[in-house]
């Protein structure tokens, strides 16, 4: 059996594949039938175990699901704490740094996720100086101006790894290189790359990692990780800080906190325990799959995608070199909201970004036959719109 065939065998694993052309990764993963089992596996037991089940189980897994996220970027054991979302990754991280000296530049380009920026810009207040780097074409950032950006002043660099609106591929080598060359740190935004390609942590040499399983990752909202270098693990001090962070959380003493080791010390409040049930079967999938064949398949079909939407006439928002392409291709066709809306009214599922179009993300668990489907759906709305294929430009 080739590689991509036994990709294709892990479709029964789930139920929406079977009655719908599910494109849509990019924002929200298929979910796997063994959600349903882990689902039960959580209600059975605090319902059979109550409070006991923190003590057998639950303070544990946060630690345990990150440990499994960790092996698919190389990251050592107990480096991955989970959280809520990536905008909380973003302020446990910033709640290290002081921005009160001269180091206090915060280096980003505009083509990063909003929420994101949206955090790093009230971050103002507290004295961090914002510069956002401009892209050019929409498509791509300029890694020159990137690292131009990154100087003596810089304290971090929270970039996407892949920019959500076009699926371009940043140089996060060179990115942190730069940035380590300096004295600055990178906080890298995984969101939309891990579970599309190998990621390795460790090669990178990055200072922090953050996403969400509920993408690429198959493992529903709810759970975002956090990876921190094992050096940075020992030293940081998170601000935004809280119990479960303490070295003796039961002892309840009061006043300032000892930090424990990590990745506990990057905790704060009582975790998401439903969420980390939900986890794991797409996470425990993605493993199996592998990360080279994912990502072979997924330039395959990718390019498939684009070579159709030429075909047609329509605008491919999303880079044609596969070196700097993810998961998915962003097409705008006449009327791509509306197209989109209809798409979805006929189980063709994907989205609409404004400045990208409808995106498109084929995954592993995707045959060929439904990039056809997808873009032959297009096609018929767009007659049925009576839209010409060339007038929306
Ligand atoms: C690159 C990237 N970062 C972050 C997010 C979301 O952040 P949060 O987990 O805070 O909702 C998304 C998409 O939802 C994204 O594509």
């Amino acid at each position: 059996m080739t590689a991509e065939a036994e990709l294709l065998q892990f479709r029964k694993e789930f139920p929406i594949l079977d009655r719908t052309t599910y494109l849509i990764s990019n924002s929200l993963g298929a979910m796997p039938r063994g959600v349903y089992d882990t689902t039960k596996e959580y209600c059975d037991t605090w319902a059979s175990r109550g409070v006991r089940a923190w003590e057998e189980q639950w303070w544990m897994l946060a630690r345990e699901v990150g440990d499994e996220i960790g092996l698919l970027m190389n990251a050592a054991p107990g480096t991955i704490s989970c959280h809520q979302n990536v905008t909380q990754c973003q302020a446990i991280i910033a709640s290290c740094l002081d921005f009160s000296g001269k180091r206090n530049k915060v280096v980003y380009s505009d083509m990063n996720f909003p929420s994101v920026m949206y955090f790093w810009e009230g971050q103002r207040a507290y004295g961090a100086r914002v510069n956002m780097v401009k892209t050019d074409d929409g498509i791509t950032v300029p890694l020159d101006r990137m690292l131009d950006a990154i100087d003596e002043e810089t304290l971090i660099v929270p970039m996407s790894h892949v920019v959500f609106r076009s699926s371009y591929i940043q140089d996060a080598k060179a990115i942190i290189d730069k940035a380590h060359k300096v004295g600055a740190m990178v906080l890298l935004d995984t969101f939309q790359s891990l579970g599309t390609m190998p990621i390795d942590v460790q090669a990178l040499n990055v200072d922090f990692v953050t996403g969400g399983v509920l993408k690429w990752l198959c493992g529903g909202p709810g759970t975002a990780y956090l990876y921190v270098r094992p050096d940075l693990g020992t030293k940081l001090q998170p601000k935004f800080t809280g119990w479960t962070a303490h070295e003796n959380p039961f002892a309840f003493k009061i006043g300032a906190i000892d930090y424990c080791e990590a990745p506990y010390r990057f905790m704060n409040g009582t975790p998401n325990i439903p969420a980390l049930y939900i986890a794991r079967p797409g996470l425990k999938i993605i493993r199996e799959a592998g990360a080279e064949r994912i990502r072979a398949k997924s330039q395959r079909q990718t390019a498939a995608l684009i070579r159709l939407a030429d075909e047609k006439g329509w605008k491919v928002n999303t880079p044609r070199d596969p070196a700097v392409r993810g998961g998915t291709v962003s097409i705008e066709m006449p009327n791509s909201k509306e197209v989109c809306a209809e798409l979805l009214k006929r189980d063709v599922v994907v989205d609409y970004r404004p400045k990208a179009g409808v995106r498109m993300s084929p995954h592993f668990y995707t045959r060929d036959e439904e990039l056809n489907t997808a873009i032959d759906t297009v096609e018929e709305i767009l007659s049925e719109m009576k839209v010409g294929p060339t007038s929306w430009a």
